[in-house]
């Protein structure tokens, strides 16, 4: 019997890269649920999401009231999922950017004895395809400052294509989760390892959209700068003071 797994795909503004990637999901792995959390995307996402919802029981939506931030949806999901049984949660972006078809891999990672899988850009054997050089730099230059300010051990700590087992993410705070944008992915990672967390990476070819846009901000980069520093400043201060 395999575990009881949703996949949890937050979407704003996607219909016109959801169908996609949904027909894409269902054929890598059928058995596992969907719960699409759309933010009231103006282009009509959400009402697509109930469509396919109606023939297919399987496919779940929840629809949140405004754009709030892609942790925030995913912290709604995961409460979701928790509160339904599910024994596997995993996060991927409705754009095609995290290949479906690398799940079941994800899938087996905790089936292993992971407690969280990343689909990782930046281990031996990943990639980013068609991204823009100033994004290839901005996620290998912030995961070498993550590196050197959190010493996770984990080569693509900001990545967002994720299965975590849900005993982990039930023994964990998610109430005293802060980032709201992209640090939100570093936070849970810290946390995961805080909670003694097995992590595993797996290598993704990571394929830039072809249709819609990216909702990266500069808010979003800054506000991932200022928590990084914020978390390895305070966790120097801790070790420091152990002596
Ligand atoms: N519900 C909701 N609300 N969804 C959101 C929001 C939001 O405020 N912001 C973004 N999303 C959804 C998008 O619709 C998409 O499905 C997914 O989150 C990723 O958004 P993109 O805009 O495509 O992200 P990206 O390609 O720029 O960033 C990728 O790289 C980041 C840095 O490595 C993603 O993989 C991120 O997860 C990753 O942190
Ligand atoms: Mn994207």
């Amino acid at each position: 019997m395999t575990m009881r797994t949703l996949v949890i795909i937050p979407t704003y503004n996607e219909r016109e890269s959801l169908p996609l990637v949904l027909h894409r999901l269902r054929s890598a792995v059928p058995d596992a649920d969907v719960l699409i959390a759309d933010d009231n995307s103006p282009d009509g996402t959400g009402k697509w999401a109930d469509e396919q919802a109606l023939n297919d029981p399987s496919i779940h939506v929840m629809h949140r009231g405004g754009k709030a931030g892609l942790g925030a949806a995913y912290l709604a999901g995961f409460a979701w999922g928790l509160e339904r049984g599910y024994e596997v949660l995993c996060e991927m972006d409705a754009d095609g950017s995290h290949p479906p078809e690398r799940l079941p891999a994800l899938l087996a990672a905790v089936a292993d004895g992971a407690d969280l899988a990343i689909g990782s850009r930046w281990v031996p054997g990943g990639e980013v395809v068609n991204w823009p050089k100033r994004r290839e730099v901005l996620s290998r230059g912030g995961n070498f400052y993550i590196r050197v300010m959190l010493r996770l051990g984990v080569s693509d700590a900001t990545a967002g294509f994720r299965a975590y087992r849900a005993s982990l993410l039930e023994r964990m705070d998610l109430g005293g989760v802060e980032a709201r944008g992209y640090a939100f992915q570093v936070d849970m990672t810290r946390r995961s390892l805080a909670y003694g967390a097995v992590i595993k990476e797996i290598p993704i070819s990571f394929v830039e959209r072809e249709v819609g846009e990216s909702k990266m901000s500069s808010a979003i980069v800054r506000e991932a700068l200022l928590l990084v520093t914020r978390w390895g400043l305070r966790d120097r201060f801790r070790r420091g003071g152990k002596g």
